[in-house]
């Protein structure tokens, strides 16, 4: 919940400006108290009277404003927030805040601020693929500044790309995990939602087994922001090294079959992701003790056998859920391969990575994926793995209350 939450809300320069009365409109609906800071070139863009009305508080614009420094000095501003938020964060506004300086009411109380920021990126496409900006960019998040967006489309400048500010929802649902509350009207309240994630361990014997890179980064996100929209989440996940989130309910474990067992017992659910990646085959006859290695005798063999397909079992089910999503690794031919898989194995919708060594994106902090659904193929720029979620979570809700259809 955010009731009683305290958002200080820097607003940039940026034609994307007039978003940010829409967040302030969301965040004021959830309780949330919002204290706002323009920036000189935000109030070219949004009169400072329109910010204040919809934050019902003033608004502070001048780092030397006698009556606002006698009455809370810019430092006391920056700290009496829960968390700050940079909505548009311009690319000059990102470059001062990487660069720290403090030349002005927004980039001082950037810099005095001891609570945590989220930055949402809005501008042109080529300054978003700047070398400079993306410099900057990945010294932000090397300091723990959160992101959120941009998104991919058409802009006001005419072209089209990656660099418009993230939907005022989507800062929303982000400003909630930063803070680590649920939406008081999360879209996903009322909703159950299983996600599978992490790796599987397939024994070879007692200690010993066969295991893959998953690190279960993207499936804790996703667990993670679907709680964060309200819905009651079923986590179902292997032994992955990413921690798992709080308030899901957590069923931890080992090998293919005993995921399938564990996300049958959930089941109803409303939707389901399927994020896990678990492996195909299992040893066949696993050893009841420790394989011992002998001087002189044969080496092993091992004899697979083939695992249960747990997202096209649950997609098959008696009980499906309304919308269930699949995870697509390939190393080539990425969206041909995952459309063939989606009909295959008979989902919704397919979630489609590249994950050949080159990608890095394996163990990853970043993931670039199309989403293929039964009617279109969307290229989603390379993201943080948490935006990716945030997205997807927002798409599940937007699926589910039947604004898009599956
Ligand atoms: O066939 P492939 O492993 O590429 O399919 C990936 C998708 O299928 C992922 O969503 C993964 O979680 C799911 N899967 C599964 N059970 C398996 C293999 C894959 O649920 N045995």
């Amino acid at each position: 919940m955010l009731a009683g939450k305290r958002i200080l809300l820097i607003i940039g320069g940026g034609i994307a400006a007039y978003k940010s009365l829409e967040l302030i409109r969301l965040l004021k609906a959830q309780g949330a108290t919002v204290t706002p800071v323009l920036t000189r070139a935000g109030a070219e863009f949004v009169t400072p009277l329109s910010v204040a009305a919809l934050a019902g508080a003033p608004v502070h614009q001048d780092l030397f404003d006698l009556t606002a420094e006698a009455e809370m000095g810019h430092i006391q501003l920056s700290r009496a927030a829960d968390l700050v938020v940079v909505a548009p964060a311009t690319a000059d506004l990102m470059a001062r805040m990487a660069g720290g300086l403090a030349n002005d009411l927004a980039s001082t109380l950037l810099m005095a601020t001891d609570k945590r920021v989220l930055i949402a990126p809005a501008m042109n496409v080529r300054m978003w693929q700047h070398p400079a900006l993306q410099r900057n960019l990945a010294q932000l998040v090397a300091d723990g500044v959160l992101c959120v967006g941009p998104d991919s489309g058409d802009m006001a400048c005419g072209e089209h790309g990656p660099g418009r500010l993230a939907e005022p929802r989507a800062i929303l649902a982000a400003i909630g995990a930063a803070i680590g509350a649920a939406l008081a009207d999360g879209p996903l309240k009322g909703r159950h939602v299983l996600v599978t994630s992490g790796p599987t361990h397939e024994p070879i014997d007692p200690v010993r087994y066969i295991a893959n890179r998953s690190s279960g980064q993207q499936g804790a996100a996703l667990a993670e922001a679907l709680r964060d929209l309200g819905a009651r989440v079923t986590f179902v996940t292997g032994p992955a090294t990413a921690p798992p989130p709080g308030g899901v309910t957590l069923v931890r474990v080992e090998t293919a079959r005993e995921m399938l067992a564990a996300v049958e017992a959930a089941l109803p659910a409303d939707a389901a992701v399927f994020a896990a990646a678990v492996a195909d085959w299992r040893v066949k006859n696993a050893a009841g003790q420790k394989m011992k290695k002998q001087a002189g005798a044969p080496l092993p063999v091992l004899e697979f056998a083939e695992n249960p397909d747990i997202l096209a079992t649950i997609s098959h089910h008696a009980r499906r859920p309304g919308l269930v999503v699949g995870f697509a690794a390939e190393t080539e031919t990425v969206v041909a391969h995952a459309q063939a898989k989606r009909l295959r194995k008979g989902c919704d919708w397919i979630v489609a990575n590249d994950v050949s060594p080159a990608s890095g994106i394996m163990g990853g902090a970043e993931n670039a994926v199309h989403l293929i659904t039964a009617d279109r193929v969307e290229d989603w720029p390379r993201l943080p793995k948490p935006e990716v979620a945030r997205r997807l979570a927002l798409r599940i809700a937007e699926a589910l209350s039947g604004a898009v259809s599956s």
